[in-house]
């Protein structure tokens, strides 16, 4: 017998209380509260009997190896972890308009073009919208099927009757399982359309992918109840207005949660960057005060990135902080440093720091070509050409090792830029030429240094 229940629920955090409140007691939001029926079963374990598994030591048991599919879209591929995962399920979350639904038709497209048969669930445009974005993006393939379809059970008979091999359902927060009476995006009905979906790829080894749209603070709707049901949990992002588009692995059962994909929204479609160092520098301007190139790294992968600043005096009331790309807490420090450490008088200045192409690059080895920049701009005086930085800034004024320097001086290498400066402990490791896979070959000029005055002295 069935038994109606309320509960209520937060929308962001997923927290139950037991009655109404304005801000959630767990994470601290407003307004997210909301009730929700859900209906229980009355008995689960009656009839059937219960098969329980046994313990058995580690040896005993095959290790899995997950089947892998790569779609051919090697910057998706990357963030996968090779390919999409037989089986494994992964969730999307991004802003709406960021393009989730154009990236994975386009997934979709291309391992249906190799044969996979794909089934793109639609619940929020209509089957003739969805095509009529594939024809967009250059599709064509028998076995690319389109479903537009909110309710769950409908969706399952679909997946039962055409036997996918991959999956998107887009977006889960559309979907609605009919049993459950609350609304389709509330957190009983996400947790219920999400399990199900994990139930159903993970035994018929189908490689699903959930769309979930992201609420204002940057977060999934319902974010830690998804979470830990899928296997990986990637966010694409970009800034608004520019054509750059990311995407992070947050979680990643199958792969590294560190590799970032780069893309470029064109018109027609996401178009793969496999090369953003040379996207990100291509607008560089040459002997520019406050304009510099910092080597960045993310994954297996380094980037590089021009960082600029803008120094100009404060006018009135305390001056501003302005940052794109960057993390403003991070600024805030190294400009305490300019200050304290370096005699700069960057106190009464506004400053503005950007990271050129829209892209966010929060990594400590961003500290020093920040504050190179910074510094270049407020004396006027351009870098020399043809530099890199990268490395940690401690609060006494100390450049503190990163890892990774081998891949960031090989990029910048590559790149044809002639000299690094970089923290001295690295660049002992560095040196060695035992220790480090670098060509002795590479004309890059290392310029070790301790301190960030050093840094400021061999920059400009
Ligand atoms: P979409 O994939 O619908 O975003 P999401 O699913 O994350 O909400 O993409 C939305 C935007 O992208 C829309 O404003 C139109 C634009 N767009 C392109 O620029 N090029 C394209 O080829 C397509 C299909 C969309
Ligand atoms: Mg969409």
């Amino acid at each position: 017998m069935a038994r109606i229940e309320t509960q209520f629920s937060c929308q962001a955090c997923g927290a139950i209380t037991p009655k109404w409140v304005g801000r959630c007691t767990q994470c601290g939001a407003w307004n997210t509260i909301v009730e929700e029926t859900t209906r229980k079963k009355s008995s689960s374990r009656s009839g059937a009997p219960i098969a329980f598994s046994k313990p058995e030591p580690v040896s005993a048991i095959d290790a899995d190896h997950a089947a892998r599919v790569p779609t051919g879209m090697s910057e998706l591929d990357r963030v996968l972890g090779g390919g999409v995962v037989l089986g494994g399920v992964t969730l999307v979350g991004g802003d709406p308009g960021v393009g989730k639904s154009t990236l994975l038709l386009q997934a979709l497209a291309a391992l249906s073009q190799k044969g996979c048969r794909a089934l793109y669930v639609s619940g929020e445009e209509s089957a003739g919208q969805t095509a009529a974005r594939a024809r967009r993006v250059g599709v064509g393939s028998d076995d690319l099927l389109i479903l537009a379809e909110n309710d769950l059970e409908a969706i399952e008979r679909a997946i039962e009757e055409t036997k996918p091999a991959v999956l998107v359902v887009d977006s889960v927060q559309t979907v609605r399982a009919p049993e459950l009476e609350s609304a389709a995006g509330t957190v009983t009905q996400l947790r219920e359309v999400a399990a199900r979906i994990v139930e159903r790829a993970k035994r018929s080894r189908i490689a699903a992918f959930l769309i979930g749209h992201v609420t204002k603070d940057g977060t999934l709707a319902g974010p830690k109840v998804l979470e830990h049901l899928v296997d990986t949990v990637l966010a694409f992002e970009g800034e608004r207005g520019h054509a750059l588009r990311t995407l992070r692995a947050h979680k990643n059962r199958f792969g590294s949660a560190t590799e970032v994909g780069v893309f470029e929204m064109t018109s027609d479609g996401m178009r793969e960057v496999p090369n953003p160092s040379a996207f990100f520098l291509s607008e560089r301007p040459k002997n520019v005060a406050g304009s510099i190139v910092a080597a960045t790294s993310e994954g297996t992968r380094s980037m590089l990135v021009e960082v600029q600043a803008l120094t100009v005096a404060a006018s009135l009331g305390s001056p501003r902080r302005t940052v794109s790309g960057i993390d403003a807490q991070r600024l805030a420090m190294i400009l305490a440093v300019l200050e304290r450490k370096s005699g700069l008088h960057v106190s009464g200045c506004d400053v503005f720091v950007n990271v050129a192409g829209g892209v966010h690059v929060d990594e400590p080895a961003m500290d020093l070509p920040i504050a190179l920049a910074v510094a270049s701009s407020l004396q006027d005086r351009p870098i020399f050409p043809d530099i890199v930085a990268f490395g940690e800034i401690g609060l006494s004024g100390e450049v503190r090792a990163v890892p990774r320097a081998e891949a960031r001086v090989a990029e910048a290498s590559a790149l044809g830029f002639r000299r690094a400066i970089l923290p001295a402990s690295v660049a002992a490791k560095l040196r060695n030429p035992e220790a480090t896979k670098l060509q002795k070959s590479t004309a890059m000029d290392l310029a070790p240094v301790a301190s960030l005055d050093e840094a400021l002295a061999l920059a400009m």
